[in-house]
């Protein structure tokens, strides 16, 4: 049989290759539910514009909800002279109603149909991933009260800097996710335009109502150029954008965990239920999941560029290349929600090494920032007191010892105005609870924090 697009013009079949290197419903089969949705708002606005009688509409309805079924339960038959999951749905419609099937393509195109339907996918999937973020950000907001008591080095240039209570790094990531629910969020109101009605490219003389179609779709605006819109893979972009970064967000903690979870770290153990083993050093309790989160990541830049690549220098309108938005649209989207579902569980389960993270927590010196901030504080200008500090690690390093061990004799062979008060400063425990800015890691700030996020995570926040 040959393709419903091809029209009385031809008078010659496909070639078999054709067929083949042009079909997408091996991968567009999955819009299915949503070109279903479309395509009743869409009948459903043609009777009530008078173009359909109520009861042909009301037929599409019931025929394509049944079609709809047989999608659900995959018992519906691809055939790749159909090309794609627009054309299997209207050629089961026809097969079904016969002429009242041949009508429900009054007004629209598949550039419009395709459009619609993947704004209305994208939705879904955007509600979804906002969904899954707020799972993780639990997690972390979650194990804030139980963490509050351990103290953990916060590093920079991979170097230990400040000392930090546990739950600040958890708060870290929630800040991170956040920007990532409000970057969906954004990215929503673009999506949630309709395209339906656009038709191929400049409209319909068909006296059909966008508004009617759009309210029926719960979209909040209908496009406003035809031109435009049905060349628009713009929303698409944005979520895969959106993705990544979340991806990044995850390879981040990941790759951290990691570190973390090493023998030389120590600082943290997995949850077995999200390890894996070696076939051959019976030792290994490995992190893939981690490692594969990280990776995942690759995958969606890749995407990414793929989709940005793809627009670049298509001319107006539709063409088909556009096509190929999908593949990489929906394995981006696969990935960071597979990598999603995962990260939750592994956050709420993973132990911190109390034991492990204090032996080591006077080393590195996290605590001479704080006494040079004291040594501002008494008035002593702060490059000058930076280099102060920075001598007195240098003796300490040379003896192996925390600032906190040196005699008052090195103290103040350094500087004379170095005094005992100084010892009220060092030590971890000191260096913590001398900050005070708003968003540090003052236990009170942090303590705060994990507050508002609670309230903020609540079903009624
Ligand atoms: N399978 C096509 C796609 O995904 C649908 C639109 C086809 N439109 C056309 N004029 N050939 O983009």
């Amino acid at each position: 049989m040959s393709s419903p697009s091809r029209s009385g013009v031809f008078d010659q079949a496909a070639d078999d290759r054709v067929e083949q290197f042009t079909e997408s419903i091996s991968f567009d089969h999955r819009l299915y539910r949503h070109d279903i949705t479309g395509s009743i708002a869409h009948a459903q606005m043609l009777a009530q514009v008078g173009v359909l009688t109520a009861a042909e509409s009301l037929q599409i309805e019931e025929a394509l909800r049944a079609i709809e079924v047989e999608f659900d339960e995959g018992r519906f038959p691809f055939r790749r002279e159909l090309e794609d999951v627009h054309m299997h749905i209207e050629s089961a419609l026809i097969e079904r109603l016969g002429d009242v099937g041949r009508k429900l393509h009054t007004g629209r195109s598949r550039n419009d149909q395709v459009s619609t339907d993947l704004r209305l996918w994208t939705r879904d999937a955007i509600d979804e991933i906002v969904l899954l973020l707020r799972g993780v950000q639990a997690a972390f907001v979650g194990r804030c009260d139980a963490d509050m008591d351990v103290v953990l080095p916060a590093y920079t240039h991979m170097q230990r800097a400040q000392p930090v209570p546990a739950p600040h790094y958890w708060l870290a990531y929630c800040e991170k996710l956040e920007r990532d629910i409000s970057r969906l969020l954004d990215c929503r109101r673009r999506v949630n335009v309709c395209s339906l009605g656009v038709a191929a490219v400049a409209g319909t003389s068909i006296a059909i109502d966008r508004e009617d179609v759009a309210k029926r779709l719960g979209f909040e605006g209908v496009a406003a150029n035809s031109i435009d819109v049905s060349s628009d893979r713009d929303f698409a972009i944005e979520f895969t954008f959106a993705l990544t970064l979340i991806a990044e967000h995850l390879s981040t903690w990941a790759e951290e965990w990691i570190l973390w979870s090493t023998v030389e770290f120590g600082f943290i153990r997995l949850p077995q239920q999200f390890c894996t083993g070696s076939s051959i050093m019976p030792q290994k309790i490995n992190p893939d999941v981690l490692e594969l989160i990280r990776g995942k990541t690759a995958r969606a830049v890749g995407g990414l560029q793929t989709l940005l690549v793809l627009v670049k220098g298509l001319p107006l309108a539709y063409n088909r290349d556009l096509q190929e938005d999908k593949p990489p649209l929906f394995d981006v989207f696969d990935s960071v929600r597979a990598c999603l579902q995962l990260a939750a569980p592994m956050v709420a389960g993973a132990e911190l090494q109390r034991a492990r993270i204090g032996e080591g927590l006077e080393r590195g010196y996290l605590d001479a920032t704080t006494l040079m901030e004291f040594l501002i504080k008494e008035g002593i200008p702060q490059r000058t007191a930076h280099h102060l500090v920075g001598a007195l690690v240098g003796k300490a390093m040379s003896r192996n010892v925390p600032l906190a061990e040196l005699t008052l004799e090195e103290l103040q062979e350094v500087d004379q105005r170095l005094d005992a008060r100084i010892y009220a400063i060092l030590g971890v425990e000191n260096a913590l609870a001398a900050f005070t800015s708003y968003g540090s890691a003052a236990p009170q700030e942090v303590r705060n924090q994990v507050l508002a996020w609670k309230k903020r995570l609540s079903p009624r926040g």
